[in-house]
Formats: structure tokens, sequence, C-alpha cells
């Protein structure tokens, strides 16, 4: 198993999140998946580039900064500084945020743009739609609530626009190709089959991609009564921010192709077919893979910054946080919703997840070795000799085991996996405790020897765990890990077993999760 590789690149991206409201638990779930895996990836020592950032063009910004009195830019300012305190709070390790109002990104766009007309990819024809006077909005016939403008509930009526299109179904066999010959692009694998079947079988129709009836967006450079509209804005984020038209020597020649665009799944058609299209015409390779992950789902609906769900007190990040740890909100995202798929979230969850795993299983298990370390053998690590004890020979092959498919499940982004097995090795020392009961050796004045394996094997499996618990909570495991002079966490070595001196003192630590009551949680939480 190769745990380490040094100098390998690793360019791993989340969406660029709306501003239009406040971001939510839903959307911390996407960063929080990308900065565990970039995490993982550095420990690995790979050469990491992990992109975030915030998508700020269209009407709906528009609209939102209006309705408080502010311009676009005040208003835009605001979200994105609570979005970067947000990532703070969650110990998010991102390298770059990029904002679609940067100039870099502005330019690069406009370039895009006029490469692909250049090239016949993008063409003058006109767009039809339902269209709001009042409201100035082209609606498709799914939005409207009883055959009227979702937003003002009036009559809307066809209405044509002069529209640029992207010759978007010239691509529709090279896709299909790119399928067939890689079907690893695209996972969880049950999305390809949504893709090729629903979209590209039918056959692709070419994409709007700009609007003279949107302000608030890229001018069309060359002919600037036209903004470029959404996707071909947003997607390019990911070249832009390497330095696409701006400095391609640097970041772009480095990190592009991207490993990985982690993405939620009702934005996978836009990443895994129009983004693909959009580089092909541009002759830049694709990126490796694309993952689509499931919804956080609250009260069994989607968690969205439209609803009033997404706005809540009771499960906002910015109280949750502060109360019980980012470590704690980073483990029940990452460990609750199996990956892939939709999970739901209460704070119910939270609180007896935080109890069971997190206080009673590792918390616990770090308390009492180092207490017994303390007791035993004045918190000084001793050296192991002839441990011949069938547990502690079960221990080491579980902490193999499971180190060896946490391994396995990353290189596939399955982060809920690799926690439950990062929580085995964890269970299994402490059922070690239960099988050798050291308290019990400690009496017999015969067995130091056999009473010193057994804590050193404790203290290792400890190291190990919180070598790998680092990524996911990093808070946490840092603590157990400095306090084992450990400062510079990688994985270079996590397959050596015994790896701290002998001799080497080990301190007793606060605890790291205290126990909390559900009840009166639960009541606090309420609104
Ligand atoms: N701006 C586009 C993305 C452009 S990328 C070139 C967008 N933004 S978004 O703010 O609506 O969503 C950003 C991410 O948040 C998506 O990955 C989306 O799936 C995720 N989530 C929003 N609500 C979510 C849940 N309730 N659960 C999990 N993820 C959710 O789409």
């Amino acid at each position: 198993m190769d745990y380490f590789k040094k100098g390998e690149k690793f360019y791993i991206t989340t969406p660029i999140y709306y501003p239009s409201n406040k971001l939510h638990l839903g959307n911390c779930y996407t960063t929080v998946i990308c900065d565990a895996v970039a995490r993982f990836n550095r420990n690995q020592g790979k050469d990491v580039f992990f992109l975030t950032g915030t998508d700020e063009h269209g009407q709906k910004v528009s609209e939102a900064a209006a309705k408080l009195g502010k311009t676009e830019m005040s208003y835009l300012n605001e979200i994105v500084e609570d979005t970067k305190t947000l990532w703070q709070l969650l110990n998010i390790s991102y390298d770059k945020f990029i904002r679609t109002t940067d100039d870099y990104h502005v330019f690069g766009v406009q370039n895009i743009f006029k490469t692909l007309y250049q090239k016949g990819f993008i063409y003058k024809g006109e767009y039809k739609g339902l269209y709001c006077t009042p409201c100035e909005s082209f609606w498709t016939e799914s939005q409207l609530v009883d055959g009227k403008c979702p937003d003002c509930g009036r009559e809307v009526k066809v209405q044509t626009e002069e529209a640029y299109f992207f010759k978007l179904s010239a691509f529709t066999d090279k896709l299909l190709q790119l399928y067939k010959t890689n079907p690893q692009f695209l996972q969880p694998e049950s999305r390809v089959n949504e893709m090729v079947n629903n979209f590209l079988k039918p056959g692709l129709d070419d994409l709007c991609v700009s609007r003279t009836s949107v302000k608030w967006g890229v001018p069309v450079d060359f002919d600037p009564k036209h903004t470029v509209y959404v996707w071909i804005d947003a997607l390019p984020n990911y070249i832009t921010a390497l330095g696409y038209f701006c400095n391609e020597q640097s970041e772009l020649k480095r990190f592009w192709p991207a490993n990985v665009h982690i993405i939620g799944k009702e934005i996978v058609r836009f990443h895994a077919i129009i983004w693909p299209a959009i580089l092909m015409a541009l002759d830049l390779p694709l990126p490796q893979r694309v993952f689509g992950h499931g919804w956080l789902l609250f009260g069994g609906d989607k968690l969205s910054k439209s609803k009033d769900s997404g706005a809540k007190d009771c499960i906002d990040p910015r109280v949750l946080v502060p109360r019980y740890s980012a470590d704690a909100i980073r483990y029940i995202l990452l460990r609750e919703i199996p990956f892939g798929s939709d999970g739901n979230y209460t704070n119910e969850i939270l609180l007896n997840r935080f109890n069971s795993d997190l206080v009673n299983n590792f918390g616990n298990l770090v308390s009492r070795t180092l207490s017994m370390l303390k007791k035993y053998f004045g918190s000084v690590i001793p050296e192991v000799k002839e441990d011949n004890l069938p547990s502690s020979e079960q221990l080491k092959v579980v902490v193999k085991e499971e180190t060896d498919k946490v391994f396995k499940y990353m290189s596939d982004f399955d982060v809920s996996n690799s926690l439950k097995c990062i929580f085995n090795i964890f269970s299994q020392a402490n059922k070690y405790i239960e099988q050798t009961e050291p308290w019990a050796i400690a009496k017999d004045e015969g067995k130091q020897q056999t009473l010193a394996n057994v804590m050193r094997n404790l203290v290792e499996t400890i190291r190990i765990g919180a070598t790998l618990l680092q990524p996911f909570l990093p808070d946490c495991s840092q603590k157990v890990l400095e306090c084992m002079s450990i400062e510079h966490v990688n994985f270079s070595q996590i397959d050596k077993f015994y790896l701290l001196e002998n001799g080497q003192s080990l301190p007793p630590l606060p605890i790291l999760f205290p126990r909390l009551d559900i009840q009166t949680e639960l009541e606090a939480l309420k609104n």
C-alpha cells in the first residue's frame, strides 16, 4: 500500500456558491468533504491546491441586493465576508477563494467566450422563453406556479430575445465516447447512467449562453449589450483561478486538469456534460473525476437558501460550531451521510453521535489511556518487549487492516466509510483495555512488562488513529498529536506500529469532548 506520494499534484474544487443568501449547513457539507479530502492528500505528501469561492452574477443577486437597498457589490462583500468567516470557523484549509466578480475571472471569461465564438462554437440566435414583464425575468415551464410567474404571480408571455448559443449538440458523440472509455470520470457510478440515458442518448440541445435582459453579469466584450449567462461564467472559475488567460505558466500548468470536482448531485449535469464540452471546445484536458454527492435533508427536505429551513438558527453552523466545536460539526457531516446518497440531519443525531462516538469512544480512550499511563508509568512511554498477548496481535491486525481500508476509501473520496474505519480502530483499542484489564495487571508485581506492553500498544494505536483522523477532525487530533510531540502530521510512517520514543513523556490532556445532556441541549436549540 502506497501511503505517501510525495510530490504528486492534487487539485480539488468545491462548487462556487451562490450568494443569494447566507450559506447553510448543506453548503458546509460540500466544503467540509473537500477539506477532508484536501487535508488527507496533503498528509500523503502531495502538492495540493484546494479551490473554493462564490458565483456572484445573475438576476437573483441584483434582486437580493435591491431588497436590502444595497448595491450588488456591497451586498456581495457582506455575504463573502460571512462565508469566509464560516470557513474559518469550520477549519477549511482552502488555498484560494475565487469570486466571479474578480477582475482576472471576468477577463478570463470574456476571452473564453470570444475564443469559442471565433472557433465557431458560439453563434448568435434567438432565445425564446416565458417572460414576466414586471419582474424582467425569463422562466421555464416547470418554474411557473399555476402557470404564472413564481415571484409575483402575474401572467407570463412567450417572448424572444437575441442571444448567443454554445453548440453543445456538437459534443453528444464525444461525450458518449468519454463515458464509454472512461467510466471513472463521473462518480458514483449510478450518476453515469442518468447522464447517458437521460441526456446524451436523446441528443443534446445547444445552450443559451448570453442574455440581454440580465444586467448583473460579465459583458460580452465584442457585443456588450449581452452578458454571459450563468454556467459559462461559473464553470470556467476552475481554470481562471489558476491563471487561464492571465498567467498560464503558473498554477494552470502545474495543477490542471483537476483531480476532482466535488459537487452536489443537482449540478452533476453541468459538470459532467457542459463543462467537458466547453473544455473540449477549448482544447483543454478534462478533469480526472467529477463526484456528485447526495443531499443533507432536514425534515425530509433538501436544505436550501430559498427556503426557511436554510435560515433556521437551530441548525445554523454559526450557532452549532461555537456550541459543539468545529470537529463535532465536521464529524456529523462527514460521518452521518452515506457518501453519494442523501442523509437526514437532526440535532438529535448530532448530539447522540457526539456522546457515543466522540465522548465515549475516542475521548474516553484518550483520557483513560493517558491517566493510566500517568498512574502506572508517571506519564512516560515504556519500552515494549516480548509481547505475546494474542489480544495485542489482534489489535495490531485491526489497526493495519482499518488503516488500509481508510486509504482505499479515500481514493474514492468516501469520507463516511473512512471515518467508520478510524473509529473501528478506537473501538478495538477500548476493547483491548477491557480484554487486558491493565488495572488488574498493575496489581501483579511480576507483570510489569506486560503492563508496559499494553500501555505502549494503546499509546501507539492512539497515535495512528489520531494521525488518520487529522484531516477529518483537525483540532482534537492535533491536540493529541502535539501532546506526543508530533508537530508536522503526515502519513509517511503510518504503517509503523512502534514510532514514539521510549521514555518520551505524555502528559494528560484536558477533556477533548465533554459529555452532553441531550435533553438540555435540545431545549436550548429549539427555535
Ligand atoms: N453556483 C452553483 C455552482 C456553480 S459551480 C461552477 C450552485 N451554487 S449553490 O450555492 O446553489 O450550491 C453549491 C453547493 O451546495 C452544491 O454542491 C450543492 O449541492 C450544495 N448544497 C446545497 N444544498 C445542499 C444540501 N441540502 N445538501 C448537500 N449539499 C447541498 O449550485
